[in-house]
Order: C-alpha cells, then structure tokens, then sequence
C-alpha cells in the first residue's frame, strides 16, 4: 500500500545573520506539522536551509574579509546546528551555493527563457539589500523601503520576468485555490495587492557577481528570490522530473514563512513556476512576528532571542510548546517570561506533569507497579475514555490548518477533564473501599494519559516519549494508528518507576 505523501519546507535562512527565535519559531512549526504527519501514516519530506546568495551576503562576505564560499560555509553551519539542539527532525538540508541547485535554478530560467517570459531591458529604480527587493519611488516611505531598511539607487542592464502578464492567471489561481494561503487576512492582502498594478520584475544584477551566473549571459547573476524560491524545487529533484522524488514529493504541500516574505511566495513564485509550466505549490501558510517583552527585536537594540540561551534556561520542550501554544499561529506574539514560566509551570508541570506523575505515581506505590485490570467501565469512565479516543480527530483538523494553539487547546481540555475525574473518583478513597473499582479508574487514566502522550508526541517529543516509557507502551507502538480502542494498555503490563517528566521552573543562583 502506498502511503500518503507530504511535503513541507521552512524559508531558508540568509547566512549573514546568527540563528534566532524569529529562524527557530518557523523550523519548529515545520517539525512538529512533519512530525504530526509521521505519526499520522504519511510519507513525509521536511525540508530547511540557507539562503547564501545575493549582494547582502557578499557584503557580509566581505566585512568578514573572507571568501563568499568560506564564508556561507562557515556560517550556515550554525542553522545546521540549531536543528539538532531544537530536536528538529528535517529530511533534508539545502544550501544554495550546492551544484544540484546551481543546475536546477539554471534550468528554470532556460524554461522562461524559452517560453518568451524573461526580456534584457535596463532598470532604474530603488532597491534594498536588506530585503533583497525592488521599490518603486511611490513605495517608499519617508525615502526608506517600506520594512524601515535603507535603500540605494540602481541603474543597470537587467533582464525582467513579465511579471505584469500574470496579474489574471494569479487572481484565477487564488479564487479556485482558497487555501492556498493562509491565513485568510494575509490572503485578502496578496489578493489586494495583486489586484493592483503588478510591475516586470527585474531579475538578474550586473552589479556584484555572488550568485548564480545567467545562463548564457555571464554578466548577469540572478536575482536572489528567483535562485533562493526555487531550492523548494531542487530538493525534490527538480531539473529530473522523471525521478521517483519528484514524482511523489512535487508539488510541496506546504511553504511555511513569515509574514514578512509572504508576496515572494504566494506572488512571485506561483508566477514563475507558471511561466515555467510547473505545478504550483498547494499552501502558503505566513506566521507572524515575535516581539520580546513588548519589544521590535532587533540588533541595534540588542534585544535578539538567541535560541540556545531559551532552551538553556527553560528546558527544550517547555520553550517548543511555549511557541507553538502562546499565540494563534498566524498572529504576532510576545516573548516574556512570565508567559514563558506561566505556561512551563501551569501547563506542562501542574496541568499535564502533575496528572501522570500522581496516577504513576500511585500505581506504583499501591497497585503493584502494573497496568491494572479494569473492571466494569461506569458512565464516567466511558465518557473520559470517549473524550480521549476523540481527540484524534479534532487534533487533526486543527493540524490541517497549522493551528497549533487549537490543537494544544483541544489536548488541554481532556488534560483538564482527567485531573477533574480523578479528583471526583478519588481513587486513594477507593484503596481501602473498593479496589475493584479503583483498578478500573487508574485503568482509565493510563489510556487518557497515553492518548495525550502519544498526540503532544509532535510538540514535545522527548518529553511525550518518556512518559510512554513509563507508561510501557513500546516503541512501535506510539504512532496514531495505536489510538482507540483497539490498542489499548494490556492488564498486567509491569511499569518502570514513574519520575517527573515536566518539572517546574528553579531560577538559576
Ligand atoms: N532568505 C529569505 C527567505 C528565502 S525563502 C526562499 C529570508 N531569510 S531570513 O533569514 O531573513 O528570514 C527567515 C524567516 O525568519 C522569515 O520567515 C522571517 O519571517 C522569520 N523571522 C525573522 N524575525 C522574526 C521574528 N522576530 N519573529 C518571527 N519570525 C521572524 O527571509
């Protein structure tokens, strides 16, 4: 049987800066909708890496006073080292000085080529190197780019993609497409923003040479959105349309970005693979931006989020679910500590922690450190387990709308359902009352507890999977085909000595 594909890819970053929260809060989206989908049966392919053309990094290159190659070497490899610290489980690292991309982003200008979408003319007009991106004189904003970054005046031969010519095919695209980005406010302003005049794009510099070189046409190097858009393309084994890669991975299913690159991706790129006669991508999904303590982060206000120094402090999966969980994915969001604290101290250690250490725990101590026998299930215990086998479901829709915080939600509340029926059940009572009865109550609460293991499995990996050790439930057995109640725990099951897996927050001396 062949398994369902998905495929979903972070922006890549530009190597002339150091890994932040902004870089790590897309990544870990990524990871844990590619872990989700894992887990839910498909054949998944998540993708990241570095953006390491184009005239900022040949600057940076040379502040630097090293050779580009060296120099993009060097520091793309600080992105490869936030993955594993992250616990990010990518497939796949592209960077775009590798041949296999030089080649294919070649190929995409010889389809436009060929197809009549790319002319040589002459631009004039603004550019940003921090953005990478062109402004016409009526954008700019008290003589800056619109995102507040400096711009310079070129003049230079260039050539263009007849990017005017697509404002129709882009419009149709959008309205038999409504999914394909997201969320639904950003699309209205792609669909605005389209509706208006849509200018030729220049597309290659003559004025720096870091980059890939115009086929036929050395002087020229192309623009660094056509090079960086199309790594999504190379890494499925694009110019080899033919390969097994291609063929299952092609079209992505997702392009995570932030709402900054947003018009690159649901403007630009769909124009360019239709130009070029390719399948479009199926969902642009812009998440917004991170401020810290109600902050703009920024260099030169030296408030920048280093992710290593976050997950130092708070513990690696108390700052994963902190992100995916404090805001609707989407919206902007606010880094603070209090929240941060809040949400490791509430959530994670009394909410969920709490929940399986006081049923391990009691198990442990007073029935025999093994999975009970449950006796006759009451109306109470058929509805805790209903609300559990349940949440799959509801899980999953919210995945498929990359609304993390829903999902977290959905999970929260059959996390608060079981703490409220074991306090009503009081199964310490029934120790000395009924223990027959008690057997079935801590049997119903191991299978909520595994249920909610097994889902925050994408969030919270090392810590789900700890507390399935301890809840016997064997490695091939966490999937979400194990959910329901066709799998459920097997009476008699011995279990390990429960330690906490979500301890509270200890302020460092
Ligand atoms: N190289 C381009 C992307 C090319 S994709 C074909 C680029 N790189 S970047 O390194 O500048 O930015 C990468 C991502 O980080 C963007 O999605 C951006 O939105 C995100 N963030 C940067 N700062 C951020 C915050 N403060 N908060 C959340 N995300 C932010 O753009």
């Amino acid at each position: 049987m062949t398994r369902p594909r998905f495929y979903i890819t972070t922006p890549i970053y530009y190597v002339n800066d150091v890994p932040h929260i902004g870089h790590a809060y897309t990544t870990l989206a990524c990871d844990a909708m590619a872990r989700f989908k894992r887990l839910d049966g498909y054949d998944v392919m998540f993708l990241t890496g570095t953006d390491e053309h184009g005239q900022k990094v040949e600057t940076a290159a040379e502040s630097a006073g090293m050779d580009p190659l060296d120099f993009t070497t060097q520091v793309s490899q600080n992105f490869r080292d936030l993955l594993p610290a992250l616990n990010v489980a990518n497939d796949d690292f592209i960077r775009t000085t590798e041949p296999r991309h030089i080649k294919s982003v070649q190929e995409i200008w010889r389809r436009l080529i060929d197809r009549g979408h790319i002319y040589l003319g002459k631009y004039a007009g603004w550019y940003s190197v921090r953005d990478e991106a062109y402004f016409a004189e009526s954008e700019l904003v008290d003589g800056m780019a619109p995102t507040g970054a400096p711009v310079e005046w070129v003049e230079e031969p260039s050539y263009f993609f007849d990017l005017s010519k697509w404002r129709e095919p882009l419009l149709k695209f959008y309205e038999e497409n409504p999914d394909f980005i997201a969320p639904n406010t950003r699309r209205n302003e792609v669909i605005s923003f389209v509706s208006g005049e849509l200018r030729d794009l220049s597309v290659s510099r003559t004025s720096f040479k870091w980059g890939v070189p115009v086929p036929g046409d050395d002087d020229h190097i192309m623009y660094v959105w056509l090079d960086a858009l199309t790594n999504y393309i190379t890494a499925a084994g694009f110019p080899d349309t033919e390969s097994e890669t291609y063929k299952k991975f092609w079209p992505a299913d997702v392009h995570m970005v932030g709402k900054d690159i947003l018009r690159f991706h649901a403007v630009y790129w769909p124009a360019f693979l239709m130009a070029a006669e390719l399948p479009l991508p199926r969902r642009v999904f812009a998440h917004g931006w991170w401020t810290n303590e109600g902050q703009k982060i920024s260099k030169s206000l030296g408030n920048v989020i280093d992710p290593h120094e976050l997950i130092e402090t708070y513990g690696l999966d108390p700052v994963r679910y902190f992100l995916l969980r404090e805001v609707p994915f989407g919206n902007d969001g606010d880094f603070s500590r209090t929240a941060m604290i809040g949400r490791k101290n509430s959530d994670l250690a009394n909410d969920f922690g709490n929940l399986s250490q006081r049923v391990l725990g009691f198990i442990a101590k007073n029935a025999d450190a093994q999975v009970p026998s449950p006796n006759a299930f009451t109306e109470a215990d058929e509805a805790m387990l209903a609300a559990a086998d349940a949440l799959l479901a509801k899980t999953r829709v919210a995945y498929d709308n990359q609304a993390f915080n829903r999902a977290l939600e959905g999970i929260w509340d059959v996390v608060g359902a079981a703490n409220r029926y074991i306090d009503e059940q009081a199964p310490w009572t029934l120790r000395k009352t009924d223990p027959e009865r008690m057997a079935t109550v801590l049997y119903t609460l191991l299978e909520v507890i595994r249920h909610l293991a097994i889902l925050m499995q994408p969030v919270v990996p090392g810590s789900a999977n700890l507390m399935l050790d301890q809840l016997g439930v064997a490695a091939d057995a966490r999937d979400f085909a194990h959910l329901g109640a066709a799998h459920r725990l097997a009476p008699g099951t011995a279990l390990p000595k429960p330690a906490p897996v979500f301890p509270r927050h200890v302020e460092a001396e």
